[in-house]
């Protein structure tokens, strides 16, 4: 098994900084070695750095397109490269915008379609004419869905965005801050999608279940997770951007990862709005940071079962 660990510094989209800083607490929190722990091969490629664009004036009501069209780029680049050379790639962010190049990227280097699974309290779905805030961090799936190309608009810096992943290749799981405006586009496209009703409905084992039977009904296809931590709800990860009460549990959280690293088909991983500076003491900081670790440590393999490495020899 082997995994990279590929993180781009937040472009930074929402007015609120900090965000930036979340790849780095992810690691002081020790989850490279803790994937090592658990039998992984892990390389770190650092932070992606970008260069500042000034000016990058608002386009219509679109914040920070440059700066975020040009970083998604490079990240794209980076991993496609990761792909290439056959490793799982994990993204820590830093903003949910970073999802357009970390799944164009990963779709550019499998030339075979891909799965996503997108757990968030948001869908991230806005056009950047439908948007109500302008923050990028809200729109990166519209950019990527074949089915809405004739509603986005040509952006600065975003000429090299293709889209890539069909509607029905688009799971949604723990949605509760939909605007009216990407409801419209989840019922138009007719996207599968698992809001909190659905949890509360089903369960967590159900909704994963019926998530996997979803999406490989036809062909296994790689699966692209995009996890934002705001998922999860603020009573257990409150240090993130745009926090929304009812969410998933910590164990909910967590049976997401477990369940889709049994599939087999988990390709790349993004762990996303972590940002230390939400967090009001550091308690509040350390509670988000822990359980972005333990969801992605699910995704290789932990098991609150627990877990032994195969060759374990009894003395
Ligand atoms: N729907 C709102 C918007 O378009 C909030 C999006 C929040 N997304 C996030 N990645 N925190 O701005
Ligand atoms: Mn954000
Ligand atoms: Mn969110
Ligand atoms: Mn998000």
């Amino acid at each position: 098994l082997c995994v990279c660990v590929c993180d781009p510094v937040s472009p930074v989209l929402q007015p609120r900084g900090g965000v930036e800083r979340g790849p780095d607490v992810i690691r002081a929190a020790g989850l490279v070695e803790k994937l090592q722990a658990q039998g992984c091969a892990v390389k770190d490629y650092g932070n992606l750095s970008f260069e500042e664009v000034v000016p990058d004036e608002p386009v219509g009501r679109a914040k920070r397109v440059r700066a975020v069209g040009g970083a998604n780029q490079k990240l794209a680049e980076a991993v496609s490269r990761v792909k290439r050379d056959g490793h799982t790639a994990v993204m820590l962010g830093g903003d949910h915008s970073l999802a357009i190049g970390s799944i164009h990227g990963h779709a550019a280097a499998l030339q075979s379609p891909l799965g996503v699974v997108w757990v968030d309290a948001h869908a991230d779905i806005n056009t950047p004419l439908t948007s109500p805030t302008g923050n990028l961090h809200g729109q990166p799936m519209s950019y990527l869905i074949h089915e809405l190309q004739s509603k986005i608009p040509a952006l600065p810096s975003f000429s090299w965005v293709k889209p890539c992943v069909a509607a029905k290749d688009l799971v949604y799981i723990g949605l509760r801050d939909v605007d009216p405006e990407e409801h419209y586009i989840l019922k138009l496209l007719d996207v599968k999608t698992f809001s909190m009703t659905e949890v509360d409905r089903l369960g967590i084992a159900r909704v994963m279940e019926e998530t996997c039977d979803y999406l490989t009904a036809k062909v296994k296809k790689p699966i692209h997770l995009s996890y934002d931590i705001d998922a999860i709800d603020p009573s257990v990860t409150p240090a993130t951007g745009t926090p929304v009460v009812g969410g998933l549990s910590y164990r909910e959280g967590v049976y997401i990862t477990e369940h889709l690293c049994q599939t087999g088909l988990l390709s790349a991983v993004d762990m996303v709005e972590v940002n230390p500076a939400r967090g009001r003491t550091e308690d509040e900081v350390q509670s988000t940071v822990r359980t972005a670790v333990d969801v992605l440590l699910g995704c290789f393999g932990r098991r609150r079962e627990g877990n032994h490495p195969a060759d374990y020899r009894m003395p």
